[in-house]
Parts: structure tokens; sequence; C-alpha cells
């Protein structure tokens, strides 16, 4: 449990993804050991301090990044977050370009998911027996990814650049595409793609958090005439931004920290809207 003298509730949580390990600026105050009833994390819940506010931040694919994308608990992992009292989550995840203007080392802040996993990764807690449909037609929270936006823009004499909307295709993996799955996402209107937006920010609906995933361009996947993607490539980029990539994570958690504190809880917007979709049935 929490040290006794720190009685603030967790409501912000960060999902780090590969090359996201740690956040400047945030104060460790503890590691939670948490167990669900759909398993254990990926990782124990690391609670930072920053002016007052804690923040949780789970590593998606484990401390030693030993998760593949289809082996990641995402049900353990939105479960422990909530259970702690978690509201608003912030997802990172290093993604390939679909898009010529989308430049490895931009960021960008998604509106739309486009699902090519392919069922074979726990997707929902609406089953056996509980039986719900939540709203999915805009899978992430426009007043968070506002937040982000405003903080990038903020840091654009840094060298950030941030896209403002976009569509992340989600694929299985652990592969990368063929060439022609990479053309076809293009021509579907796919900005970018990764492995590991789904079944997270569904789960987050389901459990009615507010999510907004921030994607950090590490390739131009295999459509571009540049090389092809491989793990070397996406580390190499990773590494070369993750100083921009913490600065933007912390300067996103000041933001979330303030409004918390001024009592905007961000997440009201999505209170209760899965026990309509539940009771519905
Ligand atoms: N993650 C980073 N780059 C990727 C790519 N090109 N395809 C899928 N996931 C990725």
């Amino acid at each position: 449990s929490l040290p006794d003298h720190f009685d603030r509730p967790v409501r912000i949580a960060v999902i780090g993804g590969t090359g996201l390990g740690k956040i400047d600026g945030y104060t460790p105050i503890a590691s939670l050991d948490v167990t669900t009833p759909w398993g254990k994390p990926s990782s124990p819940i690391l609670i930072l301090e920053h002016g007052g506010v804690p923040i949780g931040f789970l590593a998606r694919h484990g401390l030693y990044h030993q998760l593949a994308p289809h082996e990641v608990a995402a049900r353990a992992n939105i479960a422990a977050l909530r259970s702690l009292g978690v509201r608003t989550v912030i997802a990172f995840s290093a993604v390939g370009s679909l898009q010529e203007e989308i430049k490895p080392m931009d960021f960008v802040v998604p509106d739309q998911i486009i699902d090519r996993t392919k069922g074979i990764r726990p997707f929902t807690f609406f089953e056996g027996g509980v039986v719900g449909h939540v709203g999915f037609a805009d899978p992430f929270d426009a007043g968070l990814a506002a937040t982000v936006q405003q903080c990038a823009a903020a840091m654009r004499g840094d060298g950030v650049v941030l896209h403002s909307g976009g569509t992340v295709v989600c694929i299985e993996g652990p592969q990368f595409s063929t060439r022609a799955e990479s053309n076809m996402y293009r021509s579907w209107g796919g900005s970018v793609i990764n492995m590991s937006a789904l079944p997270e920010a569904k789960l987050a609906r389901e459990a009615e958090l507010a999510y907004q995933m921030i994607c950090m361009a590490t390739d131009y996947d295999c459509w571009h005439t540049t090389e092809d993607v491989d793990v070397a490539m996406v580390l190499k980029y990773m590494e070369a931004n993750s100083k921009n990539a913490k600065h933007l994570v912390g300067a996103v958690l000041d933001q979330l920290a303030a409004q918390e504190n001024s009592d905007k809880v961000l997440a009201k917007h999505w209170e209760g809207s899965a026990q309509g979709a539940v009771k519905f049935m």
C-alpha cells in the first residue's frame, strides 16, 4: 500500500511503451504489486509524485520489456489502474508512420483506430454473465488530446513536432506488416501503425477511463522507399527522441496534475458511461 503519510488518491496514470521507461521530474514514492481478477499487470505500478499529486506508471511490456504485444495482460493492466482510483490514462506508443509528412521522431495524437488485431487477445471485461456494449465511435478523450496538443505546442522551440488527430492502425504483430498490407493501410487513411493501441483503448472505455494515446514515430513502416522497418531502427529513433518524449509526457502530467488540484477531473466525462451499456442488456 501507499506510505501512511500519502493519502491522495491516484487519479492519473501513464502506460509507458517501448522506449518510455521513466518520467523526468517525478519522484518515485511507492511500487505497488497489484493482483486483479484478470491476473497481474505487466509490471508493478510505480507511484510517482510531483507537487503533491501522485501519478501511476505502468510499463506495458514489463520492467524488462519481456512481454510481446500479444502477451501484454491488458485487462489486468486497466483493472489494476482502475482499482487504485485512476480515471485518466496517458498511453505512450512507438509507431510506424504511414504518411510522408509524419517523420520519424514526430509525435501524433490520434483520434481514431482501425482494429487489425486477430481476436486472440482477451479484449473485453463484459463476458461470462456480464453483457455490455460501450460506445467506441471516438476511442480517445478529446479533452486529454487538447491538453497534449497545448503542451507540445509550447515545446515547438525544442524541436517537438506534433500532429493533431489521425488514425492508428493496430496490427496483431509481433511481425511487421507486408508491403501490400502497409499500402492497404495507407489507402484506408491510416496515419500511423502499432501493435499496442488495442485492446487497451477498448478496455479503458469499458472501465470508464479517459484515455489518450501519444504516438511517437520511429520508422516509415515498409511502404516507404527508405529502409524497411526493423527493431534496430525503432530503437534508434526511440533513443534519439527519448528526451523529448519524457519532456512531453512530463509537461502533460504537470497540466493534468494542475487540473486535478483545481478539482477539474477530466474523466468525470466518462463516469457511469458503461453502466448504461450493461443495464441496457
Ligand atoms: N511499432 C513501431 N514501428 C512499427 C511498425 N512499423 N509497425 C507496427 N508497429 C510498430
